[in-house]
């Protein structure tokens, strides 16, 4: 496949990326507060009950693994990548070292990992991987985010994104402007225009075809302590018009995090932007807690119960698979909840 195959295939209508790459720590987070041990196994057993469940085949165009996981063997038999690959889905790597503190800047981070990347690509790659994820970080405040964070997280992103291209895998460019603080969504909307601006930039330099990319931003949403309450329509044009505005036509998908709304927000923020989707960009979702968090709850109540871990991440799946042709409704939450 070429990278744009790879790349419609991810973000193809009626599916979308989980992400399933949380770091030993951030797991760890979500484990606590369903006061399950953070152990190898448990992560294991966890996550390969969402990749063996029906929704996998129907609505999950790629997951994205931690290093952890794709190493992993199943306790059904395969290993993680076989499992994904077998139910029709494009296995995925999170290749980044993490958010650092900005020298220079040391309340922002700066996303670490290019150095040794290549060789790891290599590894990814004969795992079974065929695309990637880097996540930079950028939070609202005052002063923030600092042309200096802007423009240090938009040169490495694209470093990153052309060697990812020179492994022969798809890079996704996940640019995220944070939902904390009590910005209004007009400075959402600007930071966001800023961000992409300058990771495009870049992008072009470093000659990355952006065919054979998935962008990964956040909506244009107020900030998680605004007073100011948007609904699901403004949302989704002021989300939509940024992106018409700031991301070349060449990108093939635009695959939304969820980055602390709700399931259902999510869901119906989702919706609306493919409503209203009058370009060429597949919009769909790569969410994390936005596909997991009613799975997580379950499996906290019963880990050997893999009927109602799979139902409620099934469900989810499919409500966003729902989403990304704007056909969800929250009529259809409903009847699944009765
Ligand atoms: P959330 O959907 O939970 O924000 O996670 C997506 C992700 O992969 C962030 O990098």
């Amino acid at each position: 496949m070429t990278l744009e195959e790879i790349a419609k295939k991810m973000c193809a209508k009626g599916k979308g990326i989980l992400a399933a790459d949380e770091s030993t720590g951030t797991i760890a987070k979500r484990f606590k507060s369903i006061n399950v041990e953070n152990t190898e196994k448990n992560r294991l057993v966890f996550r390969q009950t969402l990749f063996s469940s029906e929704a996998m085949k129907n609505y999950i165009g790629g997951v994205i693994l931690f290093d952890e996981t794709i190493k992993q063997k199943t306790t059904i038999g395969p290993t993680v990548p076989e499992l994904i690959s077998k139910n029709n889905a494009i296995p995925g790597i999170k290749v980044d070292k993490g958010a650092k503190p900005l020298a220079g800047s040391p309340d922002e981070t700066v996303t670490e990992g290019l150095d040794g990347l290549r060789e790891r690509l290599k590894e990814y790659y004969e795992l079974g991987a065929r695309f990637t994820k880097w996540r930079a970080v950028y939070k609202i405040g005052n002063k923030f985010p600092s042309s200096q964070s802007i423009k240090s997280n938009a040169h490495a992103l694209a470093r990153y994104a052309a060697l990812v291209q020179e492994a022969k895998m798809v890079p996704i460019v996940e640019p995220e402007v944070l939902m904390d603080g009590s910005h209004d969504i007009d400075k959402c909307y600007q930071v966001t225009t800023n961000v992409l601006n300058e990771c495009y930039n870049e992008l072009a330099i470093h000659k990355v075809d952006l065919k054979g990319t998935v962008l990964k931003p956040n909506m244009i949403i107020p900030g998680s302590d605004s007073k100011d309450k948007s609904n699901a329509e403004e949302i989704a044009k002021k989300t939509l018009d940024c992106l018409k505005k700031n991301v070349p036509s060449e990108v093939t998908g635009i695959a939304f995090l969820s980055g602390g709304q709700s399931e259902i927000e999510a869901s119906k923020n989702l919706n609306e932007i493919n409503k209203i989707n009058d370009t060429n960009f597949l919009i769909t979702f790569s969410y994390g807690r936005g596909l997991q968090a009613t799975a997580l709850k379950a499996f906290g109540k019963d880990q050997n119960n893999q009927n109602n871990i799979q139902k409620a991440f099934d469900h989810r799946a499919k409500m966003n698979g729902l989403s990304s042709k704007g056909k969800w409704s929250e009529n259809l939450e409903k009847e699944a909840a009765a």
